[in-house]
């Protein structure tokens, strides 16, 4: 980060100075680290909306360009070209890795799939038509229960340990949230097979025939799972950053960020765009709908972001993805996605999205392309929690290596009674 022009600020007949900090990309930071000691006075920002909460070098996002970068790669080169492991290492080291790197890499996730043997046990405590997502909040939050030797925060090796521990049981724990919702025997991973087939394969298989990972498939999940792997400081990103910024171990923190990600307005928007595409049934219903949506009686979900004020970069590979699922397993003509193409057309010529810079975010087609896969729309949040790991765990780590981290500890603006007395219960009136 380097220095440029500070900014003055007069609060009453106080004038201080702010240091304004400027990075590689994006808007210049003012330093507001001394405010209150000088001031007196706290800034306001519900939901962030202004606030940087810390230096990151992991994510770009320039939102009104449509821009994702990830270690300085943009998302679309990273879904063509690149593989989902790859992308963890890159999000974890900041560069992509040489060939032996790469290879080192993936045997140690490959080797790190496996559950601890009384952890399955552990799914059986849950009631069948819990949701999946439940299911991963506690048993993910259960995993420091069993890898005692990778807690200590302070030292690199156990952090590193833990790391891997994280991407390589996603998969194994995901798919046994499945498997258990439909009351089918646990698979266990395969080595043979690479981190996305032996999923596919954990989900799938069933132990009365073989079963044969469809290329076309493995390699939209592996895209789906690479458009999901960060987001800079979104809100489950930043639930734990918040959550290890106390100390907490990494398996708590991720336990934590799958709790947010669960909430509509974040990861379960998949699950809700799809339900609504179902609702509207045919593209005919369209125009009503949307006519609905513009009375305030319900959001487009899928539509809108945050940060993108434009088209979100990974809906546009995510629409791509769809349609080369829909021919190699689905229905083409598939009418959710005739819905999802109309939905998206009468929008994006609306003045009501136009004016509010709404467009299509990651969520709009990544339903109907995990329903043509098999996954029910339960397991939609539980795939994005399994790629945005490496997302929390590189962002976790960053924060607990930062000389300057702090426990997190927002102030707020008090607008609740003023001090009063007690009063017994016999002379309230
Ligand atoms: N449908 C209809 N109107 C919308 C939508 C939508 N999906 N999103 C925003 N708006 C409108 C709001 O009503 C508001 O209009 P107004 O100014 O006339 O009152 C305006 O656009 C701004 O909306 P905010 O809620 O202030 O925008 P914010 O940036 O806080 O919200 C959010 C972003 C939560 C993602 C929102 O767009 C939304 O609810 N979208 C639907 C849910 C969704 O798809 N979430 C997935 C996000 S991506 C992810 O997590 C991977």
């Amino acid at each position: 980060m380097t220095q440029t022009s500070p900014a003055q600020l007069t609060l009453g007949d106080k004038t201080i100075t702010l240091p304004v900090s400027k990075g590689t990309l994006g808007p210049d930071v003012l330093d507001i680290r001394k405010l209150y000691a000088e001031t007196d006075a706290f800034t306001y920002d519900p939901g962030f909306t202004s606030t940087a909460s810390c230096e990151s070098k992991i994510t770009f996002i320039d939102g009104d360009a449509g821009v994702l970068l990830h270690r300085g790669y943009p998302i679309g080169q990273l879904a063509e070209k690149s593989s989902f492991l790859e992308v963890c290492y890159l999000l974890l080291h900041g560069e992509l890795p040489q060939a032996a790197e790469y290879e080192q890499f993936e045997t140690t996730i490959t080797r790190h799939t496996m559950l601890h043997e009384q952890f399955d046990r552990f799914f059986s405590g849950f009631r069948r038509d819990a949701h999946p997502m439940a299911v991963m909040t506690g048993a993910v939050g259960a995993l420091s229960a069993f890898y005692h030797d990778s807690l200590d925060i302070h030292d690199l090796r156990q952090r590193e340990i833990s790391a891997h521990r994280l991407i390589a049981k996603m998969p194994t724990i995901a798919a046994r949230a499945f498997k258990y919702s439909v009351g089918q025997p646990f698979v266990h991973p395969l080595n043979k097979l690479s981190y996305t087939e032996n999923f596919l394969r954990m989900c799938f298989a069933v132990p009365a025939e073989e079963y044969v990972v469809n290329p076309v498939v493995a390699k939209a999940m592996d895209r789906i799972f690479i458009l999901h792997a960060d987001h800079e400081q979104n809100a489950s990103t930043s639930t734990v950053r918040l959550a290890g910024s106390s100390g907490a171990n990494p398996f708590a923190c991720i336990a934590a960020g799958i709790a947010c990600l669960w909430g509509p307005s974040h990861g379960g928007a998949n699950e809700e765009a799809l339900n609504m595409l179902k609702e509207i049934g045919t593209p005919e219903r369209v125009k009503e709908f949307v006519a609905g949506v513009k009375d305030r009686k319900y959001r487009l979900m899928g539509f809108g972001h945050r940060v993108y004020k434009n088209y979100d970069p990974r809906a546009t590979v995510m629409k791509q993805s769809a349609d080369e699922v829909l021919a190699a397993v689905g229905d083409p003509n598939d009418p959710l996605f005739q819905v999802a193409k109309e939905l998206e057309q009468v929008a994006l010529s609306d003045d009501f999205f136009i004016s509010r810079k709404l467009y299509p975010n990651v969520d709009f087609y990544s339903g109907i392309t995990l329903s043509a896969m098999g996954f029910p729309t339960t397991m939609f949040t539980v795939l994005f929690a399994l790629a945005r790991t490496v997302g929390w765990i590189a962002q976790w780590k960053e924060m607990i290596e930062d000389p300057s981290q702090k426990i997190g500890r927002p102030r707020q603006l008090y607008t609740g009674a003023t001090q009063r007395d007690y009063v017994p219960i016999s002379s309230r009136g």
